[in-house]
């Protein structure tokens, strides 16, 4: 029996998205973003602000003189490294719920989600793609929709395992036949219900490059490599571990060889290192209710 109808309930509980996090994310979608229109962003909200500094004096900048205002962090790292902050810093709390479903560890889901981001930014500036925040933020998000799903995977995961097994399909198409819908439409619609922007939402849906829709956007196309090269590099594998299709042809998309991949396995070795001060965030948070427990 399909599952549908009790998971669309549960989107009914859906905490809303963090506001600053929400106000930074459309300034993703501006060619030019003045120090102003970030302070404006993140001024009423001292645990961001606070987290700015944190993260700004962190190993990830590596920045030799100590960061003491919001201004100053703004001038020294620019707009697009302070809108991964602030995003970053912003979703925390949405990722907060356990996820069992998927990952045993309680900040699995987080710890994967940041790994992917990374990897989105160390692909982004291998190929030179400029405006790298939107696609750590695609990263980040990509598997949002499991925090919602992942009661129900709980309850039948040895159902989507064995067709997994016995049918040889990947991990989200097994929850699309047992569940009646994968964690990447989820977190689609739940990207919709939150106004993400088109490219943000699209990127989420299409992750798993199940559709031909995904391959309108390389955006869409780098998520799916950066989360690909996260699992096979071992970092929060989750339940769902390599159980996914390869996509040779994306690499050749972006004209990327072994010897690139190396070069970003040995990067991401290091950002993964100077990167704890991500990871350390959810400490900070009180956390919201999973809406699938509501
Ligand atoms: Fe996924
Ligand atoms: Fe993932």
């Amino acid at each position: 029996m399909s599952l549908v109808p009790q998971v669309l309930r549960s989107l009914k509980n859906l905490p809303p998205f963090p506001m600053v996090a929400q106000r930074a994310l459309l300034l993703l979608n501006k060619p030019e973003v003045s120090i102003q229109e970030l302070v404006e962003v993140v001024k009423f909200d001292p645990a961001v602000t606070a987290n700015i500094l944190r993260i700004s004096n962190s190993a990830y900048f590596g920045l030799r003189r100590e960061i003491h205002s919001l201004h100053q962090a703004l001038l020294l790292l620019g707009t697009q490294e302070l809108l991964k902050i602030i995003i970053a810093s912003g979703a925390t709390r949405l990722f907060s719920a356990p996820t069992p479903g998927y990952f045993t560890e309680r900040q699995g889901l987080w710890r994967h989600s940041v790994s992917c981001a990374l990897m989105v930014d160390l692909l982004s500036r291998e190929i030179s793609l400029p405006d790298q925040a939107t696609g750590f933020t695609a990263g980040l998000m990509h598997d949002i929709g499991k925090v919602v799903l992942s009661l129900f995977v709980e309850q039948k995961f040895h159902e989507i395992m064995e067709v997994v097994e016995k049918e040889g399909v990947p991990f989200q198409a097994a929850e699309k036949i047992i569940l009646g819908v994968d964690h990447a439409e989820m977190g689609g619609e739940m990207a919709r219900m939150w106004d993400f922007p088109d490219r943000l939402r699209l990127a989420i849906t299409y992750h798993h490059l199940d559709k031909p829709e995904a391959y309108t956007d390389d955006l869409t196309l780098l998520v799916y490599l950066g989360d690909i090269l996260t699992m096979m590099f071992g970092q929060d594998l989750g339940a769902d571990g390599l159980a996914y299709t390869g996509y040779p042809e994306v690499l050749r998309h972006f004209h990327l060889r072994e010897k690139n991949l190396q070069k970003i396995l040995l990067q991401f070795g290091s950002a993964w290192d100077e990167a704890q001060v991500f990871f350390g965030l959810m400490g900070n948070q009180d956390g919201v209710q999973c809406a699938n427990r509501g």
